[in-house]
């Protein structure tokens, strides 16, 4: 078994009372590597150690450019590593090495980008209606960041908050999830490798419950960016609130795809398949209602079938894997008892419906018809293989349906008709629609949660917005008043 530390400080090291876990891989249920268990010491140095350094550190002393270009470096040895990256979150979450390594190589980008923006975020000189005095802002660094990331995407999530907190001059504390923390630990190795600064960058390992509840509630931390479930995301809602911290959450989602009868059906199959089995439905963004318009309804089914019933289900490493397992065991019951759910509630279960032959963590991709809006599989998020479809006779109930949920993250349209995107994509409640594709992701394109799906913004240039508060500065230019009773 492999034997990890974490990182506080600049240093890898145990927690304080030599407590660990095991790591399992959920291919082969082995349990791979030994990961320290923060308690609520462990969480306060790794806080000392962010406060210390945004405050005292070079790190708050360095110029932008200089900033950025730890950024750009750290980048650059992402991307030198990315398959030994890739493979570390592959063993801890199962996912296709395809997959993972697409998106750890792609991960450069954001340390680019958001290094590359690092010293372009310029203060105002508002035009002031008040003479004698010059006023200007100053946009500031919040100070220290907890980043709480899932076991789903865990160093892509990352990226998506570190990079924009670190370019704003944040120094950050991150707690991956207990079932995927190997990735976090090796990235911190190359974090001292680019040349950080001690203190910027550190990693505790362990529970939601405790170590990333001692991580949320330290009066320390500044901002808590959090990517998960609607449950954790309420709680930690709710604990920011009491101490007025700022929250970014990127929580669940219901996502739609709606594919009207003018659409290119082949490509809108595929578009439906990507979104709902890959990565065996585990994705925050997954398709996981199929919208179809009633006179195509089941032609769609059919060549939809054809395609997934011939799925290969298998080793996640192999290039020729095309679904992999659940990650956790708690989720494979949970999907499992969603797939009841939806059969109980009257829903006909076209594909899958079970666990795979093949054993382990598989759950063999599931298709439902006849499933009507209210029903808890269209409303509820699974987070597995599970593709609920819908029928609709025109635009407007298409809409009705799609934005009939708590949730708002992503929505696919398919249609040739021009007018129709875009009158669709306007009325739809979500974060991110696509229009003839799925699942596209960029380090350019803002990326969150309408209603219940979150609150704020991830990646683009209004990302490193969400890591800086606003001075505004006041200069008296002229002499003080006669009366120093009245001010100005
Ligand atoms: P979770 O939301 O409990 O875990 C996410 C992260 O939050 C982990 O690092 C966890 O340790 C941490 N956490 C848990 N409780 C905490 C607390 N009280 N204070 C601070 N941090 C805490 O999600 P979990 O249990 O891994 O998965 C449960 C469900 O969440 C899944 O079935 C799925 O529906 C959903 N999920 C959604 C994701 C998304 O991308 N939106 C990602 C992963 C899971
Ligand atoms: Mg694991």
């Amino acid at each position: 078994m492999k034997s990890y530390q974490m990182f506080i400080d600049g240093e890898f090291v145990d927690a304080v009372d030599g407590r660990c876990f095991a790591s399992q891989n959920p291919y082969t249920g082995d349990a791979w590597a030994r990961v320290p268990s923060a308690g609520s010491e462990d969480v306060a140095r790794a806080v000392d150690a962010a406060d210390r350094a945004w405050r005292e550190g070079p790190w708050g002393q360095m110029t932008a450019t200089e900033r950025g270009a730890l950024l750009w470096k750290l980048g650059d040895l992402i991307a030198r590593d990315a398959g030994r990256l890739a493979e570390t979150e592959v063993r801890d979450n199962g996912k296709l090495m395809a997959e993972m390594l697409a998106q750890v190589r792609y991960l450069t980008q954001w340390f680019r980008y958001f290094g590359g923006l690092a010293d372009k975020i310029e203060g105002t000189v508002p035009p002031l209606d008040k003479p004698g005095y010059f006023q200007f802002t100053r946009n500031e660094p919040l100070g220290v960041v907890a980043v709480i990331t899932p076991w789903n995407s865990p160093l892509m999530l990352l990226a998506w908050k570190v990079a924009p907190a670190l370019a704003a001059g944040c120094t950050v504390v991150v707690k991956p999830s207990e079932f995927t923390s190997a990735s976090t630990l090796e990235l911190a190795s190359l974090f001292l490798e680019a040349g950080f600064p001690r203190g910027v960058f550190n990693v505790i390992t362990g529970f939601g419950a405790e170590a990333g509840a001692s991580l949320v509630t330290d009066r320390r931390v500044r901002k808590v960016t959090f990517t998960g479930s609607d449950a954790t995301g309420r709680l930690i809602n709710q604990q920011c609130a009491a101490q007025f911290k700022h929250v970014s959450l990127e929580l669940g989602g219901k996502s739609p795809n709606i594919v009207f009868d003018d659409a290119d059906l082949d490509a809108a199959v595929a578009g439906a398949i990507s979104g709902i089995f890959a990565a065996s439905g585990q994705t925050c963004i997954a398709g996981s209602r199929l919208l179809l318009q009633e006179s195509i309804h089941d032609v769609f089914v059919e060549r939809l079938l054809a395609t997934v019933t011939n799925a290969r289900l298998g080793d996640p490493m192999l290039p020729t894997t095309q679904v992999g397992p659940i990650t956790t065991p708690a989720q494979y019951d949970k999907v499992l008892s969603y797939i009841d759910i939806a059969r109980q509630e009257g829903a006909t279960c076209v594909l899958g419906g079970k666990p795979s032959d093949i054993g382990g963590l598989f759950v063999e991709p599931t298709v439902f018809t006849d499933v009507t809006p209210a029903m808890r599989i269209a409303q509820e998020e699974v987070f597995g293989p599970v593709l609920a479809v819908i029928r609709f006779r025109d635009e407007s109930e298409a809409i009705e349906i799609a934005n009939g949920t708590a949730y708002g993250l992503g929505a696919g349209v398919w249609t040739r008709d021009i007018g129709r995107a875009f009158r669709v994509s306007r009325q739809i409640e979500a974060g991110t629609v696509w229009v003839n594709t799925y699942r596209a992701v960029s380090f350019m394109s803002p990326f969150g949660g309408y209603k219940d799906s979150g609150i704020g913004r991830e990646n683009g240039i209004g990302a490193i917005r969400e890591y800086l508060q606003t001075k505004s500065v006041w200069i008296n230019t002229e002499a003080p008043p006669a009366n120093p009773f009245t001010i100005r």
